[in-house]
């Protein structure tokens, strides 16, 4: 069925068709599974995603709050916050308001000017179909194992947001027999741009792809900044540590910590895994809980590869002391990263970013677009092969994952940017594609597997390369490309 030519037209109307079917109708997108334990949801392409390479930035500088170290026109201030100042206080122990990073935008005048919702993705690429209350209410979340938090698009908006958002499933607590509201307790998740989302916390039970968590600490939004309006997704679901829920007066455990504690996952295999791919390999991606996929190791031809994660801060990191570019040995020593399912850019620090650019030819750090870019006609064989170390061993990056988007002057925005200030890598989707990604919560631990080699991916078929090809030459999904004309108003 995959191997006449022209390939593209029928077989990517088939394969649109259906998501947008799955999109739209969650039904067929839970599988729920009733004499087995193994629970696997599948991701959704977003198909109204659109790449800007800028707007991720900017998303990046909220979510992680760093000083871009190159410039750009987007950058931190040091802003010290009065008393009773919209939103941006912080507490320390209780007494003292602190100085807090706002991220602040260049205008054409020289001065300092708020950071238009606009200018910030405001959707996910990927989104994963969950089910919360009794009986079940289906919504598209964004997972995220940068985060800790399960927040929802909720009846607690004000209406008005609410109705403006026809696009978005809203929670409806008073529709579920299991919910329970958990008095005094409130969450909140303050962006660097000083935008936010806070709101009311319950517990319910979420069931994800058929397995059900019971209790789980559902944050109710009841304000939203305006860029989350904007976007697709219903809220997010995070796979970070508890540690960093930002519930108060306590923090609530994760789903998984829940399936952990509920026994819903077996002793021995208290993890998840994200297995993110692209259109162009043809193949799914999903998450699971509680076990491994053995059909995507065993295509790997490798063992999973495990090091230790240390999660202090709350986030999934590990060591990743070397990179290479074509072959040749980065020393990065001491140097620390995290994966980050919610990001799509991968962050690394400017020495070897530069490593990286140097190695293809008419790349440049454009400061308009504040990253990294690179002619749009580069060949596959003129992109550097670039792996990054997770614990002592190395691993591929995609060479089409090198180039992120378009930006329409002839050249891509690269998926590898600066970190600028911060002291770790943010491994993202450009890198996260590359490997089987697990994430093993009992045993502390990372495990990894390499889907490309050399940074080509492992498709045997004529077909897929082509795609790849024409994919690295523009930047853009080609599938995506087509869908978008075809069904954007
Ligand atoms: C599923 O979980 C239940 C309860 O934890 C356990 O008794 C049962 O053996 C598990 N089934 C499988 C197929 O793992
Ligand atoms: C990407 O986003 C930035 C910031 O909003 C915008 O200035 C730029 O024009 C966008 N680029 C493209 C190619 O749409
Ligand atoms: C974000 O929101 C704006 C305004 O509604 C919309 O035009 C845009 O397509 C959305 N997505 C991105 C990636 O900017
Ligand atoms: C990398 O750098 C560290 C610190 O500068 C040094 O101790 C180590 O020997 C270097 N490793 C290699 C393989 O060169």
């Amino acid at each position: 069925m995959w191997h006449s030519t022209p390939y593209s037209q029928s077989r990517f109307a088939l394969l649109f068709h259906l998501f947008f079917a799955l999109y739209l109708s969650l039904t067929a997108a839970l599988p729920l599974s009733s004499d087995t334990n193994l629970t696997k949801v599948p991701l959704v392409y977003n198909p109204k995603y659109e790449k800007n390479g800028t707007k991720s930035y900017v998303s990046l500088l909220t979510k992680y709050s760093f000083a871009p170290t190159k410039e750009g026109p987007y950058f931190i201030t040091d802003q010290v916050n009065e008393q009773g100042k919209h939103g941006v206080l912080k507490k320390v122990g209780g007494r003292a308001q602190v100085r807090r990073n706002v991220l602040r935008k260049r205008q054409d005048n020289g001065q300092a000017g708020e950071v238009p919702a606009e200018d910030q993705q405001n959707d996910s690429m990927y989104l994963a179909p969950v089910k919360i209350g009794t009986p079940g209410q289906k919504f598209m979340l964004d997972f995220d194992t940068g985060s800790a938090d399960l927040w929802v698009w909720s009846t607690e908006l004000p209406s008005s947001l609410q109705s403006q958002s026809s696009k978005h499933r809203i929670f409806n607590p008073d529709k579920s027999s299991t919910y329970k509201n958990m008095d005094g307790y409130t969450w909140k998740i303050q962006y660097g741009d000083s935008s936010s989302a806070s709101g009311t916390v319950g517990t319910d039970n979420v069931n994800l792809g058929g397995l059900v968590v019971k209790n789980q600490g559902i944050e109710l939004a009841s304000q939203l900044s305006q860029q989350f309006a904007q976007g697709v997704g219903d809220g997010l679901l995070g796979l970070a540590f508890g540690s960093i829920n930002t519930v108060r007066p306590h923090p609530v455990k994760t789903p998984v910590e829940n399936m952990i504690e509920q026994k819903e996952i077996p002793p021995s295999a208290e993890l998840f895994t994200a297995k993110l791919s692209s259109y162009r390999d043809n193949e799914d991606s999903f998450y699971t809980f509680g076990y491994i996929d053995q059909d995507t190791v065993k295509a790997s031809g490798q063992d999973v590869y495990y090091t230790p994660v240390d999660n202090s801060q709350g986030f999934w990191m590990f060591g990743s002391g070397s990179a290479t570019v074509n072959g040749k040995t980065i020393n990065r020593s001491g140097n620390t990263a995290i994966a980050d399912t919610g990001t799509t850019l991968a962050l690394i620090d400017d020495n070897t970013c530069e490593a990286i650019y140097n190695a293809i030819p008419g790349a440049k750090y454009d400061q308009t677009q504040q990253g990294y870019t690179f002619p749009k006609s580069t060949s596959a064989d003129k992109l550097p092969t670039v792996s990054f170390a997770v614990g002592g061993k190395q691993f591929y990056v995609q060479k089409e994952d090198l180039a992120f988007a378009d930006i329409g002057n002839g050249y891509v925005y690269g998926g590898i940017q600066s970190r600028g200030s911060m002291s770790f890598d943010i491994l993202g989707d450009t890198f996260l594609k590359s490997i089987y990604a697990i994430f093993d919560q009992g045993n502390t631990r990372f495990g990894a597997v390499q889907r490309v080699v050399q940074g080509i991916t492992q498709i045997p078929h004529n077909f897929h390369q082509k795609r790849a090809k024409s994919y690295a030459s523009t930047g853009i999904e080609p599938g995506l490309r087509r869908w978008q004309r075809r069904i954007s108003p």
